[in-house]
This record gives C-alpha cells, structure tokens and sequence, in this order.
C-alpha cells in the first residue's frame, strides 16, 4: 500500500493525512474484494522496518489501525470475514494488539474472506523465524532432516492457511518488493501501477484485475502444455 506519503505532500498535507486516506482505500477494497468472492486478500501494513520511521509517523499509524480495528469490526463481523494476522504483532502497543486479538478470536470461525494484516511483517523475518522452529524441531528429534521440503516449509510459515498467493499489486510506481511475501510470491502475479494507494480504489481493483485475467500464468510448463490439459 504505498504512496501515502507522497500523496500527503503533493497536497502539503502531513503524511499522517496521506495514511488517514489510505485507510479509506484499504476498507474500500476490502469490500470490493469481499464483493467479488475474492478468498484471500492480505495487506502490508506495517513492515518491521517501519519501526525507524519517525516516532510521530509510527504513533499516527498505530492510532489509525487502532481506528480501524474498533470501526470496521461489526463490518468483517456482518460479512463472515477472518481477520488473520502475520508479523511480530506482539511488537504493536497495547493499544493495538488488544483489539486485534479480540478481533482474530472473535472472527476466527468465519468463513467468507480471509482479510489477513501484514504487522511489524517482514518476509525474510518471517522466513527466519520458520527455519529456527524447523531446526528446533529436528534438534528435539520430532522431524527427521530428510523430511523438508517445499511443503514442510510452507507450513513452518505464518501464511500457511492461505490460498496460494496468485497477484501482487504495488502501488505508486516502485518497482520492488520490499521484503514481502517473499516465498509466497514464487508464482504470483506481479503488478507494479503508478497510482498511490490512496486512490487506489474499486476500480483501480477492477482494472488490475482485468489484467490479471489476460496474463497466461505457466507455472514453468509451455503454453501447448496448457492447452492440452485444458481439452
Ligand atoms: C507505505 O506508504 C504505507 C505504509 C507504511 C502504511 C500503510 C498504512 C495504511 C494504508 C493505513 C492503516 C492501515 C490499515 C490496515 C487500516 P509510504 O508512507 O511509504 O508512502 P511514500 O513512499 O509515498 O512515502
């Protein structure tokens, strides 16, 4: 979700008014995502480098996920959504953590949409803390060393009851990946769009998702391999 900050100072507003606006994306394309039968719809949030942004900026976002959680509960509620959490959440103020456990435990058992927050999140921390539990686990001798693989992998990581990933979408014209999902993204989709997040709305979903249906995702097969399995 990025551009906030840009977006604000474009407008010479503070960035924390960027975010706030952002925030207004982020439940419109929840919706819309909700809408349109979409399993699974995560969100980077708050990265673990986001900790070295000025302090004002960090409490302003703390405050705005606090908003977020308290406003939008009886939406995720009303409309079967599983609030999901990856990342160090247990690094997030009090005033954060206590309505998002509520939240996660309360919407544990929905079934409509996964809407899951990426928080103090970071892939290749995320990945670390995976193969420290598998190494402590073959240490105390639960799993032999031959048993990993991709699967046993995947399943040491906190995204391991979503969907496979299948579209990235970054907003505001940088072409990188920032530490996110990077396993995940193996075979997704990637797409870079000039628009910052905070106008990024239903219909900027709409349009990458129009895109998404043209592109020929081969999972490392050729396209004659596709359409033979296809008759
Ligand atoms: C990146 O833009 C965005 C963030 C670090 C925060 C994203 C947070 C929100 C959209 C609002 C709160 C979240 C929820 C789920 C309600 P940037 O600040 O790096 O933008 P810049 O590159 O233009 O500076």
């Amino acid at each position: 979700m990025d551009g906030n900050g840009r977006w604000a100072q474009q407008r010479g507003l503070p960035r924390i008014e960027g975010h706030r606006v952002g925030a207004d994306s982020v439940r419109d394309v929840t919706r819309a995502s909700r809408e349109l039968g979409i399993q699974a719809l995560t969100l980077y949030a708050f990265s673990s480098q986001n900790w070295a942004r000025p302090a004002d900026e960090v409490a302003g976002l703390m405050d705005l996920l606090r908003d977020y959680l308290l406003s939008e509960r009886s939406e995720i509620m009303d409309n079967g959504i599983r609030l999901f959490a990856i990342g160090d959440v247990d690094k997030l103020p009090p005033r954060v953590t206590e309505p998002l456990h509520a939240l996660l435990a309360d919407s544990a058992a929905n079934r409509g949409m996964i809407l899951t927050l990426a928080l103090s999140y970071g892939g290749r921390e995320s990945i670390t803390r995976a193969i420290r539990a598998l190494a402590r686990d073959v240490a105390a001798g639960l799993l032999p060393a031959e048993s990993i693989d991709l699967d046993r992998i995947s399943a040491y990581l906190p995204t391991h009851e979503l969907p496979p990933l299948d579209l990235l979408i970054r907003t505001s014209g940088e072409q990188r990946v920032s530490n996110f999902l990077l396993w995940e993204i193996a075979y997704a989709e990637l797409m870079f769009i000039d628009t910052p997040w905070p106008d990024f709305r239903r219909a900027q979903l709409h349009e990458c998702l129009a895109q998404y249906g043209g592109r020929e995702r081969r999972f490392g097969l050729t396209s004659q391999q596709l359409s033979d399995a296809d008759v």
